[in-house]
């Protein structure tokens, strides 16, 4: 078999810096593991605007579809914030997305045991935590149509679109009962069907999936207001949650900070199986590219290396050493070995971006 490959889309931001430790951990699986990857670089968000006067070049979304799977690190910066929307560092990320068809969005939310403390709701309320939520990711009002800024009555009005076809509606409830099934076998589905028609639909969908292919997962259906305030409640009832694009992005981000810090959450985005029976994916740390820390060797790059991680899991198919990876983390925290996202108030010395990639390295080497 070939070598895989993979694009790395550094992106803004603290993108390269967290994306550099990244490298390191792919060399030593290469050197150590016996799994190499073809790598090759790219731009998207601000930096392919720099240099291409587009967040992302037709060149690259051509390379992104041919690759095994594509490493994306942040998109984003104030200097892009007056840029016209078509032109801005998150439509390349979007762009990916939408054309690579990747429609099911992998969000774990896992609370480290070491880090049970760092959440805003109290210990107990956490500890163990260990949920998925499965954003829909290629619709929905992220992409209906129409969508603009137009005048009616002589006033602006602004449009998006909530829009759900069956199909769409289909498989990413598919995925997220496959992914029950091997987890804690239940899926909780989150809409507004009390107030959209498009959750009346997409409750319908997922009830009939339910019942055609998957009686055996626990199914049951909150709208997602409720959902907000359960997750913040009482998140340990959750096992898979599965929402659209908008919903899916707002809870997933609530859902990402019970476990105490962003700088540590991973995600997947899987599309349809490629000929050689991979998915199209995609996989990118759920922090953004975070200005206020950007050039300092502070940001965390967990996050990145958990995605990558689940890169093995998910497109190589290599789950004991993705395994391998995620208890190198978690060994690491462990320890006590903190980037400054990761300090209390009254906590020792934050190590920087790469001394943290050095520790998780040598718990890798010593994984061996
Ligand atoms: C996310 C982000 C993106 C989104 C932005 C950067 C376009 O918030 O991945 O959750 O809204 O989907
Ligand atoms: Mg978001």
């Amino acid at each position: 078999m070939n070598t895989p490959s993979l694009l790395v889309l550094a992106g803004d931001g603290i993108g390269p810096e967290v994306m550099a430790e990244v490298k390191r951990i792919i060399t030593w699986f290469g050197d150590k593991r016996d799994l190499a990857f073809d790598v090759s670089d790219d731009l998207v968000g601000g930096a392919a605007y720099d240099a291409h006067g587009t967040p992302l070049h037709d060149d690259t979304m051509a390379k992104a579809q041919e690759v095994d799977a594509v490493l994306l690190g942040a998109v984003g910066g104030p200097a892009y914030d007056d840029l016209d929307f078509s032109l801005k560092p998150e439509r390349g990320l979007l762009r990916l997305r939408k054309e690579m068809d990747l429609f099911a969005n992998l969000r774990p939310a896992q609370c480290f045991d070491a880090l049970a403390d760092f959440s805003s709701l109290k210990k107990d309320i956490v500890s163990g935590l260990d949920i998925m939520i499965v954003r829909e990711l290629t619709s929905g009002s992220y992409f209906g149509e129409p969508r603009g800024i137009f005048v009616e009555n002589g006033e602006r009005v602004g449009i998006n679109t909530q829009r759900y076809t069956e199909s769409e509606i289909d498989r990413v409830a598919r995925s997220a009962f496959e992914l029950a099934r091997r987890r804690n076998n239940k899926v909780c589905s989150m809409e507004k069907a009390n107030v959209m028609e498009s959750g009346v639909l997409w409750r319908e969908v997922v009830t009939a999936v339910h019942a055609a292919d998957y009686p055996d997962v626990e199914l049951s259906h909150m709208y997602a207001d409720n959902g907000a305030m359960q997750l913040v409640r009482n998140p340990k009832q959750f096992d898979v949650i599965v929402t659209d694009n908008l919903f899916g992005d707002i809870l997933s981000d609530c859902a990402a900070m019970l476990t105490g810090s962003l700088g540590m959450l991973p995600s997947a985005s899987l599309g349809a199986p490629m000929e050689n029976g991979r998915p199209k994916a995609m996989y990118e740390p759920v922090h953004g590219s975070a200005p206020d820390i950007t050039g300092q060797s502070k940001a965390n790059p967990s996050a990145c290396i958990l995605s990558f991680a689940m890169a093995l899991r998910y497109s190589f198919d290599q789950g004991d050493e993705a395994a391998r990876l995620e208890n190198a983390v978690q060994s690491v925290l462990a320890k006590g070995i903190r980037t400054a996202d990761l300090m209390q108030a009254d906590g020792g010395k934050a190590v920087s971006t790469s001394e943290m990639g050095d520790a998780i390295l040598a718990e890798l080497d010593a994984s061996l």
